[in-house]
């Protein structure tokens, strides 16, 4: 067998719509309060998309960062994925768009989706590994990328009050001695499709499709389960980070960030308390953006890798959940 060849993030970007919404916005019309939402979640703001801005709007702002940071060149990444729920049509891919907008069409490079909701940026750069781990690609965006907001029953206070808009990119490649590249150690994907329906848009696909009696049911919003979502974001993180620290031998002391899927500050803080992991080594921003999904975790890291966070040398383990039920986790060196 040929040896695979190991993988390297080279830059990120992010970009977040300008409007924002505080949470005094929902008690004007919901019985909630800025109290409730900031203890219960930790969430104080979200940016809201514009009206005239889809999913590949955003996708196309982070991967213009992220290729200026990387130094790479538009026409030579030869792979576009795009990790999203909330595609700007059933189909085609927003993977696709989103190579048009690059002016990349010509190109006729390879462009698709991955569904994987929170974890859909991590899923992204396994696949991204796995391709060019197998010599099938060199050059690879990896978006997540989500307009939440127009997903959310506006007048559902369990939902609509933890989900905001954005997108974030990576470009990966080769890994290369260069010092400027930020290696990725491993990747893992999980699911557990058993679990589905926990977290969902009910209607709208082919096993129900929209209709009239389905609109009136707002079954075209997303609807969770809260409570067993909570308790299975505190288990995947213990879980992902106990067996990431033992697969790659870590302390506490090889670490230089962990940067979570940005759903809920008490499920962090459950997690550590069970595996005694200081919360100066967790970067959270979920207090700006709330949870953007596949968003989420490729914004944080563009936001502390901009902001000199990340120690060069140490360990950024990255660790997402979400619907599927999904979770995946990922180890760089940086
Ligand atoms: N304002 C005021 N009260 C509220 C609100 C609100 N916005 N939302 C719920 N409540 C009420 C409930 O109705 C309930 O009232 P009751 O006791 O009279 O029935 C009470 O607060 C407690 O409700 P819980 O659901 O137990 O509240 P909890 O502390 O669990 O917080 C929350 C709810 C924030 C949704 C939490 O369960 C959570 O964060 N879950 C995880 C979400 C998540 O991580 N999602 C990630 C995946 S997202 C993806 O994949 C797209």
């Amino acid at each position: 067998m040929s040896a695979v060849l190991q993988s390297a993030i080279y830059g990120t970007g992010a970009y977040v719509p300008k409007k924002v919404l505080p949470n005094e916005y929902f008690a004007k019309t919901l019985d909630t309060s800025d109290e409730w939402i900031t203890t219960r979640t930790g969430i104080r703001r979200r940016h809201i998309a514009a009206d005239d801005q889809a999913t590949s709007d955003l996708c196309l702002h982070a991967a213009k960062a992220a290729l200026d940071d990387s130094k790479v060149p538009a026409g030579e990444l030869d792979l576009i994925l795009v990790g999203t729920i909330t595609p700007d049509y059933e189909f085609p891919s927003t993977a696709c768009l989103l190579q048009d907008k690059l002016g990349l069409s010509h190109t006729h490079i390879g462009a698709f989706d991955l569904s994987a909701a929170c974890s859909g940026f991590g899923y992204g750069l396994a696949t991204a590994q796995a391709y060019i781990g197998s010599g099938m690609a060199k050059r690879v965006l990896v978006v997540g990328a989500e307009i939440l907001s127009r997903l959310l029953d506006w007048s559902d206070r369990t939902t609509c009050i933890l989900f905001g808009d954005g997108a974030g990119a990576a470009v990966v490649g080769p890994a290369r001695n260069d010092g400027a590249s930020h290696t990725i150690l491993s990747t893992r994907m999980h699911a557990d499709g058993s679990r589905a329906m926990l977290l969902s848009v009910p209607a709208g696909g082919s096993a129900r499709p929209t209709s009239a009696a389905t609109v009136a049911e707002k079954m075209h919003y997303l609807r969770m389960g809260g409570r067993e979502v909570f308790r299975f974001g505190v288990t995947a993180v213990i879980d992902m980070l106990s067996d990431v620290m033992e697969r790659h031998k870590l302390s506490v002391e090889d670490i230089g960030a962990i940067i979570p899927h940005q759903a809920n500050i008490r499920i962090i803080e459950s997690a550590i308390e069970r595996l005694k992991i200081p919360m100066d080594l967790f970067v959270m921003n979920l207090h700006e953006y709330g949870n953007t999904s596949a968003a989420s975790i490729p914004m944080a890291l563009d936001e502390a890798s901009r902001a000199g966070r990340l120690t060069k040398g140490k360990y950024v383990i990255l660790v997402a959940f979400g619907a599927g039920l999904t979770w995946s986790s990922t180890v760089l060196q940086w």
